[in-house]
């Protein structure tokens, strides 16, 4: 304990020592001896297992205004052997933004969260402590025909998810948020302040979806943005296995990766009391928005998905930004000011895993998943079915680190959720979790069984955060991530950061920390 209170001490002189306005800078900063310590961690923590009293906290959580207390802070921690971790919105899966095992130090983007849009040239710079409904308002407060293609839910944080890949519903249209990052900001180990020319193409490849919390700290993105029309469609249909879902969700594999790419609709399935008769059902909710208005829709549904049954009365007609709110769950006529708020919507204990389907899941393979939802943990488990295709279809695996295209028809997260404390109910679910991703094994992707870094997963590997890691060790899990662009990680890694300070228990090494 002393160590620890010693190193921290010692941090923080530093850092009034190296900070141009040293008075400024003492506002920042955050010890367990403040009265606001605990809610400052706690702000944007989104999944509840980190929150518990026995979760390793940091000794201190600083918050800049400007990046001259960044560079402070990185030469601070480098000098007292502290680690940072970085943290934009908090929604990282596994708490790696917040939690580590080793003495360190938050650095919490929150102050740094200005966007500007041109809507000109169509482009936008946006600091890493913004969240995507801060972006997506912005933009639709300038130009109501331009959007971006970046996750659905507003308050994740644009430094985590844009440096993970990034996905929402415009995904078959335009790609993934990374595809659309056309310039960057970042403080690298020497801190140095790099843009997208003085960083090179190497850099700038990797932090666009080989996880930022390698490389250095991003300070913000410059992205293209995208049209949208002045009407988009939604609908959501929720069928019953009574109601024929099973068979709905056998069809939709084969279709929905091949429907245009104006048209994504993903399928939610959890398990529900049938209203008919009060027992256990699965109810898969396809959940879809269409750019265009609904006359286009239902011809193309009638063509393309007749079983469904959408009917004009299933949709409705809204713009875009609309269309932001109406997934992230907000009622109609909610005010879009609500997208400026940054305190998570939710928050739950949950564990979440990846896949990719390459092939359509059979019926009897369908049934099985069914079976274990109606164990005791899958009450509140849930799978989101979401179809690739399109856009992600003519990007090459390389163009940036994310590797899942071509070939994938779709990827399912998997998710258990669970709403009391303990280690016990939570070793409960996980392994139950954990037994359903063993049961997918035959009907997913293969050598590697891919995954998703932004819906981060430990049990697909760890770096030893303590010492080095071998190449043997780390491409356990960068495999699963990257495929073959993981080679090409590590060797920028080895370039900007050959001492792995930048470090936590999924980034890539570099060459020279293997054994
Ligand atoms: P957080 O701050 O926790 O950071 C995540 C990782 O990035 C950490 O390793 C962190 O150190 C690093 N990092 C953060 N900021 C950095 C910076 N400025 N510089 C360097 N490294 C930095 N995903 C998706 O693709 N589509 C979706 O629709 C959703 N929806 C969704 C909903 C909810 C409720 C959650 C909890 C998560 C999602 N996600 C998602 C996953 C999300 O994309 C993923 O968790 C992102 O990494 C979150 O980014 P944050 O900045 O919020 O996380």
């Amino acid at each position: 304990l002393s160590a620890s209170a010693d190193t921290h001490e010692e941090f923080l002189q530093c850092l009034s020592l190296h900070s141009p306005n040293s008075t400024s800078i003492s506002k920042l900063i955050y010890t367990p001896n403040n009265t606001s310590y605990l809610s400052v961690l706690n702000f944007s923590i989104q999944n509840l297992r980190f929150t518990s009293p026995s979760t390793p906290k940091p000794l201190v959580i600083v918050t800049p205004f400007d990046e001259s207390q960044i560079q402070a802070i990185i030469y601070c921690s480098k000098y007292h052997g502290m680690q940072i971790r970085v943290r934009s919105g908090g929604h990282d899966y596994e708490g790696l933004s917040y939690v580590s095992d080793v003495p360190f130090v938050i650095l919490d983007m929150i102050n740094l969260s200005s966007i500007t849009v041109d809507g000109e040239s169509k482009t936008a710079w946006v600091e890493s402590g913004a969240t995507i409904g801060q972006l997506y308002y912005r933009i639709a407060e300038k130009n109501k025909t331009l959007g971006f293609p970046a996750g659905v839910c507003p308050t994740v944080g644009v430094g985590g998810h844009f440096s993970g890949g990034g996905y929402g519903l415009m995904l078959r249209k335009y790609g993934l948020a990374a595809d659309n990052v056309i310039d960057a900001r970042i403080v690298d180990v020497n801190g140095q302040v790099l843009d997208r020319k003085s960083m090179g193409e190497d850099l700038f490849w990797a932090i666009r979806g080989g996880g930022g919390a390698s490389f250095g700290v991003i300070l913000a993105w410059k992205v293209n943005l995208v049209t949208v029309p002045s009407t988009v469609t939604v609908f959501t249909i929720a069928k019953t296995l009574d109601q024929n879902a099973t068979n709905l969700i056998y069809k939709w594999q084969h279709i929905a990766p091949k429907f245009p790419e104006d048209l994504f609709i993903r399928i939610l399935i959890r398990r529900v009391n049938s209203s008919e008769n009060g027992k256990w059902t699965i109810q898969a909710s396809f959940n879809s928005l269409y750019l265009g208005g609904i006359s286009n829709l239902i011809p193309l549904m009638q063509e393309h998905f007749p079983e469904l049954g959408l009917t004009e009365e299933d949709c409705t007609e809204m713009s875009w930004i609309e269309s932001i709110l109406y997934f992230a769950g907000f009622s109609t006529g909610e005010s879009l000011d609500v997208l400026l708020d940054r305190t998570p919507l939710t928050r739950q204990y949950f564990k979440a895993k990846s896949d990719y389907v390459k092939k359509p899941i059979p019926v009897f393979g369908l049934e099985g998943i069914w079976r274990m939802f109606y164990e005791d943990e899958g009450e509140l488990a849930e799978m989101i079915l979401s179809p690739y295709g399109g856009k992600m279809d003519e990007i090459a695996e390389s163009a940036i680190p994310f590797p899942h295209r071509k070939g994938n028809l779709y990827k399912i997260q998997h998710l258990v959720y669970w709403n009391e404390e303990g280690e016990e109910v939570s070793q409960r679910h996980i392994s139950w979790i954990r037994r359903l991703y063993s049961y997918m094994a035959p009907y997913v992707s293969r050598f590697p069984r891919a995954a998703y870094i932004n819906y981060r997963d430990l049990d697909v590997g760890v770096n030893n955060n303590k010492g080095n890691t071998s190449y043997a060790q780390a491409s356990i899990w960068g495999i699963k991530y990257f495929k073959n662009n993981f080679n090409r990680l590590v060797q920028v890694k080895t370039k900007v950061d050959p001492g792995n300070f930048f470090r936590n228990e999924q980034s890539i090494p570099p060459f020279s920390a293997w054994w």
